[in-house]
């Protein structure tokens, strides 16, 4: 036996037993004739003592000892004569009776603490070591905690945990696709699943009724803080079901979640928003509702003063930052540096201060007169005090770049804390997406997605102006997931394949099989997936979801650690029937 206890779970009660403990060594103290070892274990810490004078032979031992080795320690536990209140530990020490070596260590690259030296790069090469790193390990804790309470939950409400295959066919669903060679079918592919959207609508048809799967998901897309190239999902479809249904269920679920993981509970329904306000107040289709400061549409009163800025433009949008009139003029060309950000790409902010005194300062003093620039506070709710800033252009342009300002100064006035969660349905999104450079329609959410039945009429006559049967949870300005009803009559699947340019055989060659089963009786169903790594790293407060996965890729969708994607072998490259021919890039 290694050990009768772990590192973190003895206390004052347990002075005077005989104790076996294994660990690494956190760090080595050597003071007068004593030595203090702090071994660790994923359950904690704990103090080891090692006295000259009782056994010099031992404490010598002890101290050859270096960081990260491997022990096992016994002894006796014994109150401490200083009490180390941030540990759990500490109101006990371990008086060292006998010290083995279970393996030595190197010197670790960087220290094994929650404020590291180890820069990223460095920590994700060795991130074997940076996972034992109390506050990385924690994330590794949450998140099983969160994945235990899902399955807790789906299995209360009749879900079936359903594994889907990973070798699948390649099918554009937005992002690009992975793909994997066949060796025993030369010359073709096959992709590793975006989601498991279409093999759970099949399972619809399988008359399963409630499916769910911590799925992995695979997408050869750009990489952010909150995306990886592969990450996990919490895949879920119902059968007969109405978007009703299905949010009322995953409501419960994020609730659920937030009680027994967090101990917040939300009392009321969450709030709901259709998506064309959405875009029209924030400039975004997931909102960040811990604060307020929603656009203020100032077009009327902004045109015909000869201002050519807002007199071309398509709209005249401002926000208003309360209290903020005092802002010099550092702190406003701050904020105009901001947004002239090629990210942003905004040309220019105007600013309107409403000062305490009840006078209206501006950047565009030339064009409009005190009395208009006060209709301009009135309209936007900027009173005594407040600072008013506006920009102008092209609708979806400014509306975006406004909600990078918003989300700015939100960071800047401090209003997004982490430990406030206000949670959001954005509903009735479009059912399609204009893409200007290829001059057709593409599905917002993807092809299987069921338009709002009231506007089937529009399909042909009004394509963009046609609502799906789809909605997102948003948490704090974090799409979590998102969903639909889906098409399950064969011939609006056909109209949509049509209207999205497909043409029958096209159709036919991609998603002939879901095509088929949906002879066979398909009930209506739906359902929606939720962002498994983003879930996690909110509720850890991360800012990115790489600290809450064991393993992840850098941005460059790099393992740092076993240094893949890498070359392969000229032999498996014959084996594949594969021979390499690279672009110059
Ligand atoms: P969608 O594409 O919206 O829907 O994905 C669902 C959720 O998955 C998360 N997500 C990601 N997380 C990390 N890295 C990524 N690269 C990444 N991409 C997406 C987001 C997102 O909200 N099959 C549909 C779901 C359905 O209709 O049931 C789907 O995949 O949190």
């Amino acid at each position: 036996m290694y050990r009768n206890h772990t590192c973190g779970e003895l206390r004052i009660t347990d002075a005077g037993r005989d104790v076996r403990l294994a660990g690494w060594v956190q760090r080595i103290r050597k003071m007068g004739g004593m030595t203090f070892l702090d071994l660790r274990d994923r359950y904690g810490i704990t103090q080891i003592v090692f006295n000259q004078d009782s056994d010099a032979g031992l404490c010598e031992a002890a101290n050859a000892l270096g960081r990260e080795f491997v022990v096992e320690i016994t002894g006796a536990v014994r109150e401490r004569s200083s009490k180390n209140p941030h540990l759990a530990t500490g109101d006990i020490e371990i008086e060292a009776k006998g010290l083995r070596i279970l393996n030595p260590s190197d010197v670790p690259p960087f220290t094994i603490e929650d404020n590291t030296d180890g820069g990223d790069d460095l920590r994700m090469k060795f991130r074997y070591l940076d996972l034992r790193r109390p506050s990385v390990r924690a994330n590794l804790e949450l998140r099983h905690r969160m994945a235990f309470e899902i399955r807790r939950y789906l299995d209360a409400n009749g879900f079936l945990e359903i594994e889907t295959p990973i070798l699948v066919k390649s099918t554009p669903e937005g992002a690009r696709d992975f793909v994997v060679p066949s060796r025993m079918n030369p010359g073709e592919f096959y992709a590793l699943p975006q989601s498991p959207q279409l093999f759970k609508q099949l399972l619809m048809v399988s008359g399963m009724d409630r499916y769910f799967q911590l799925a992995k998901c695979f997408r050869d897309e750009d990489l952010r803080a909150d995306r990886q190239p592969e990450f996990t999902q919490v895949d879920c479809e119902m059968s007969f079901v109405e978007q009703e249904d299905v949010i009322n269920m995953f409501e419960g679920l994020v609730k659920h979640i937030f009680k027994y993981v967090k101990g917040i509970e939300f009392a009321e329904p969450f709030r709901r928003m259709t998506w064309k306000e959405a875009m029209e107040k924030y400039g975004s289709d997931k909102p960040d509702l811990r604060f307020g400061m929603e656009f203020q549409d100032l077009t009327e009163e902004a045109q015909g003063h000869g201002f050519s800025v807002a007199d071309d433009a398509e709209l005249v949008i401002g926000i208003v930052a309360k209290g903020c009139a005092g802002y010099t003029r550092k702190q406003i060309d701050a904020l105009t540096d901001y947004v002239k950000r090629p990210q942003v790409g905004a040309k220019g902010l105007i600013w309107v201060k409403h000062e305490e005194d009840g006078s209206v300062k501006s950047s565009v003093n030339k064009f409009y007169d005190e009395e208009t620039l006060r209709r301009w506070c009135e309209k936007a709710g900027a009173g005594k005090g407040d600072l008013l800033l506006v920009m102008t252009g092209e609708r979806a342009k400014v509306r975006k770049q406004m909600c990078e300002l918003r989300l700015k100064l939100g960071d800047d006035l401090g209003l997004r804390p982490k430990d406030v969660f206000v949670p959001l349905w954005v509903v009735d999104f479009p059912l399609f997406e204009w893409d200007e450079e290829t001059q057709r329609y593409y599905a917002m959410h993807h092809p299987f997605t069921a338009p709002n039945p009231e506007d089937i009429p529009l399909l042909r006559t009004d394509t963009g102006a046609v609502r799906a049967t789809a909605y997102d949870i948003v948490v704090n300005g974090v799409e979590l997931g998102g969903g639909s009803i889906r098409i399950h009559d064969a011939q609006l699947q056909d109209t949509m394949f049509e209207l999205l340019g497909f043409t029958p055989e096209k159709a036919k060659e991609q998603f002939g099989f879901l095509m088929e089963a949906f002879r066979y009786g398909a009930p209506p169903h739906g359902g929606l997936a939720l962002g498994f790594d983003r879930f996690v790293s909110m509720l850890a407060g991360e800012d990115t979801i790489r600290d809450v996965i064991a393993f992840p890729k850098n941005n460059s969708g790099r393992d740092m650690m076993n240094e893949s994607p890498s070359p392969i072998d000229p032999a498996q490259l014959e084996e594949l029937n594969l021979r390499l021919d690279l672009r110059q890039s």
